[in-house]
């Protein structure tokens, strides 16, 4: 077998509550001279903690640095969303006017005429946000779906993926399964946040999403899924922490604009 390369007992574990503090203030500004937004990719299996770990770090960043954030969701019905504490709408008047926003368009259709909708509601979205400057975190609550909705729409997340952040937009996107995705979401990421599955049989496919699985597989090993712990990494440094939400998130109403150029900006 060839030389292990990362070491499990090297990779720290640390609450969230001691991790995020430190996290949202580098998210996209490793180098503060020049903020870059950066990508995330969130994987992990029905039920382990995606939503709340997502929404989680978007309040924090609200909370921390009045990001403007769209938390985008589809699905018929989503308990963990409504921990966010912020509005619901599915309008671009809507996004407009509150800063820190829950994107649901919400239909009562069923099959292809509710696929339709969606894929005209976020099309609606993504068109109406591309504009220079626009300094959004927008989270897509699986996004395979979403791809699956129309070869216009796949072909805008791609755009979105190579591109929004010369726009100032950082993606984040959460998935239930590793193998699927367009592979723009896994090149233009910067940061991977792995849920451990909690069936054995799974974690081969997950620890190829992070590198060698002979390298991933003893990681797994040591982590817990019924804490919903997780493994996040940035891409390009190798900087690996295993981590879990420890702190409740409840619900935190949306900040006001404070003087940075946003999606409020004048001329939108
Ligand atoms: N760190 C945590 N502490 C306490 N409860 C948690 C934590 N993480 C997740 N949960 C709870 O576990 C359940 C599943 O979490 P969540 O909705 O985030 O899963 P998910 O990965 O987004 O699932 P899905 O793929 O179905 O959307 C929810 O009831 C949530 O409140
Ligand atoms: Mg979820």
């Amino acid at each position: 077998m060839p030389e292990q390369l990362i070491d499990v007992s090297q990779i720290p574990k640390i609450p969230w509550s001691e991790l995020g503090p430190e996290f949202v203030q580098i998210w996209g500004r490793a180098d503060p001279a020049d903020p870059q937004p950066e990508h995330m990719e969130v994987i992990g299996m029905n039920g382990s903690g995606k939503s709340y770990f997502v929404y989680k770090v978007m309040q924090e960043r609200m909370i921390v640095r009045n990001t403007p954030e769209i938390a985008v969701v589809t699905k018929p019905d989503d308990k963990t969303v409504f921990k966010l504490g912020w509005p619901i709408g599915d309008s671009w008047d809507f996004v407009r006017k509150n800063r820190q926003c829950i994107y649901w368009p919400r239909t009562n259709k069923l099959g292809k005429a509710r696929k339709a909708y969606h894929n005209t509601k976020i099309l609606e979205l993504l068109d109406r946000l591309w504009h220079p400057n626009s300094n959004t975190v927008v989270s897509f609550d699986e996004i395979a779906y979403l791809e699956s909705l129309s070869p216009d729409l796949r072909d805008t997340i791609q755009m979105y993926w190579r591109e929004a952040r010369s726009q100032g937009i950082s993606i984040v996107a959460t998935k239930q399964r590793p193998q699927g995705t367009d592979r723009h979401m896994h090149s233009e990421t910067h940061w991977t946040v792995c849920f451990v599955p909690a069936d054995y049989s799974d974690r081969e496919r997950f620890a190829e999403l992070l590198g060698r699985k002979q390298d991933w597989m003893p990681v797994f090993d040591v982590m817990d899924h019924m804490n919903h712990e997780f493994v996040i990494r940035h891409t390009r440094t190798g900087d690996t922490f295993i981590s879990w939400v420890d702190q409740p998130l409840t619900p935190v109403k949306p900040r006001k604009a404070d003087g940075i150029q946003g999606i409020y900006g004048k001329n939108h």
